[in-house]
């Protein structure tokens, strides 16, 4: 069901939101929050990771992997590899940049699990790992019977949708949350990080529409010599 408009050029648009998000991220964990380290008596930089990650990690490299399809000029099976290979990655730096959260959480007497950001996050992180198991073992080892593919896909892909947006909202309640707590210990409303934290959520919602429009629009017709195309 794509709507009337090619996707390709619409994957640049993902593309470039895609480097704005990653560049305002890191300036902003980089030049005002410090920078990033793993073991630290500066606990923030322990919290550093988690934005970090799971912009990066998980959501642009996660979006990057749901548009592939549209937006490589390559065969149906090495896309599909490409596909799963990516949401693989950013499965795995999910998880890292959760677990940054809880590693500054305890190591500052933080309680765990105590917001809407985190019970969502935590629920989007389990639903992208279902969604991944599934759909590595119907699409492609041991992989279904072709009626099992062909009935799975739309619902793979419309669970593609929703767990990519909740995602995407979680992040931005991630940044409103993390500014306010700022914000309420004497940041400026109006002053440079306080635009560039409102600018990043606003990057990555950007981002998270341009992936959706990729997916509902019109791909390439596969070559007259791909005869992978047919495999779902
Ligand atoms: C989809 C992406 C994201 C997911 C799945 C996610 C998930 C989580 C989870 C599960 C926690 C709980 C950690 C604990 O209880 O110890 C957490 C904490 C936190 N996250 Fe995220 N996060 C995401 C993106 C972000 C972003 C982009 C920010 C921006 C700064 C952010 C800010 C925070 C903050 C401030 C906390 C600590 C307070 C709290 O637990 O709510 N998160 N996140
Ligand atoms: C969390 C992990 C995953 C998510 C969020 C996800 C999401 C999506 C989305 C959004 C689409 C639609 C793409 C488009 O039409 O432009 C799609 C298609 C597809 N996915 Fe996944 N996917 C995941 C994992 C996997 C895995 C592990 C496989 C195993 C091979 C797989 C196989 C496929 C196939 C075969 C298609 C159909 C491509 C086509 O229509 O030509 N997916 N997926």
């Amino acid at each position: 069901m794509a709507i009337g408009v090619k996707a390709l050029p619409i994957t640049f648009v993902a593309h470039a939101l895609a480097i704005v998000g990653a560049v305002f991220v890191l300036v902003w964990c980089i030049h005002f929050r410090g920078g990033f380290a793993w073991v630290a008596t500066n606990k923030s930089l322990i919290f550093n990771n988690h934005p970090a990650l799971m912009l990066i990690g998980f959501i642009i490299i996660g979006g990057q992997a749901a548009i592939s399809y549209k937006s490589l000029p390559l065969k149906k099976e090495v896309k599909k590899i490409i596909h799963l290979g990516l949401h693989a990655v950013a499965l795995v730096l999910g998880i890292v940049g959760i677990y940054a959260a809880f590693k500054y959480h305890n190591e500052s007497g933080i309680a765990n699990l105590y917001s809407l950001h985190s019970w969502l996050g935590i629920g989007v992180i389990v639903l992208y790992a279902i969604q991944w198991i599934y759909g590595f073992a119907i699409f492609f080892y041991p992989g279904g019977s072709e009626g099992l593919r062909g009935g799975s896909l739309p619902w793979h892909v419309l669970f593609g949708v929703t767990i990519f947006s909740l995602a995407i909202g979680n992040a931005a309640l991630g940044f409103l949350e993390k500014l306010t707590f700022l914000e309420n210990s004497g940041l400026a409303k109006y002053g440079p990080e306080a635009y560039l934290v409102n600018f990043t959520a606003i990057a990555t919602i950007l981002y998270g529409a341009f992936v959706l429009i990729t997916v509902y629009s019109a791909g390439e017709p596969p070559a007259p010599d791909d005869f992978s195309y047919s495999a779902v």
